[in-house]
């Protein structure tokens, strides 16, 4: 092999690495972005859910005949959403999301904050599962308490 040759041999082995190695951090940096999109349509869904099941429940709690089976199923999930939220607020997920900065500025305040509601809700299932309707009730009402307050603080109103 002439020395030429042999030199446009390295510069095609290395330039074929360089473009490997680009390739692969553009792909991770896109699986990374999805995934913080992904967060963002998962938080906003699982609120949703918890507005929409918590109506529910309290209007469950309401009924003089009190359907405990069909208020644990709600309850559970309610549950469930409610604590997904406290891995679906990732650094970086800001796009796209009603979220406030200051959800990341103030992340130990936040957490505490959400904390506060996830920690209602995990009482009021108790008390359901307790069939225990004062309870829960008062559980609810202190869960339903924290939404106001941190959307007044930590969600943009557009
Ligand atoms: C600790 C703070 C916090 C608490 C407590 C909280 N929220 Fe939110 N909520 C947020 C933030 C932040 C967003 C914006 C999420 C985004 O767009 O990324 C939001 C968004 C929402 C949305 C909009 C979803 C969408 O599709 O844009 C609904 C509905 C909602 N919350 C309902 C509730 C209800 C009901 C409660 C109380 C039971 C509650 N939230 C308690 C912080 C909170």
């Amino acid at each position: 092999m002439s020395v030429p040759t042999r030199v446009n041999t390295v510069i095609t082995a290395l330039s074929l690495t360089f473009s490997l190695a680009i390739t692969s951090a553009a792909a991770s940096e896109s699986t990374l972005t999805a995934s913080l999109i992904q967060d963002v349509e998962q938080r906003q869904a699982a609120f949703s859910q918890i507005e929409k099941q918590q109506k529910q429940i309290d209007k469950a709690l309401g009924n003089s005949s009190t359907d405990w089976s069909q208020l644990e199923v709600l309850s559970a999930d309610l549950t469930v959403n409610s604590a997904s939220l406290q891995h679906l607020f990732v650094q970086g997920s800001q796009l796209d999301s009603k979220a406030k900065d200051k959800v990341w500025d103030d992340n130990i305040q936040f957490k505490a904050a959400l904390d506060k509601m996830n920690n209602s809700f995990i009482k009021m299932d108790s008390a359901i599962q307790q069939q225990d309707k004062n309870t829960a009730k008062d559980a609810l009402k202190q869960a339903n308490n924290t939404c106001r307050n941190c959307h007044r603080q930590y969600r943009s109103r557009w």
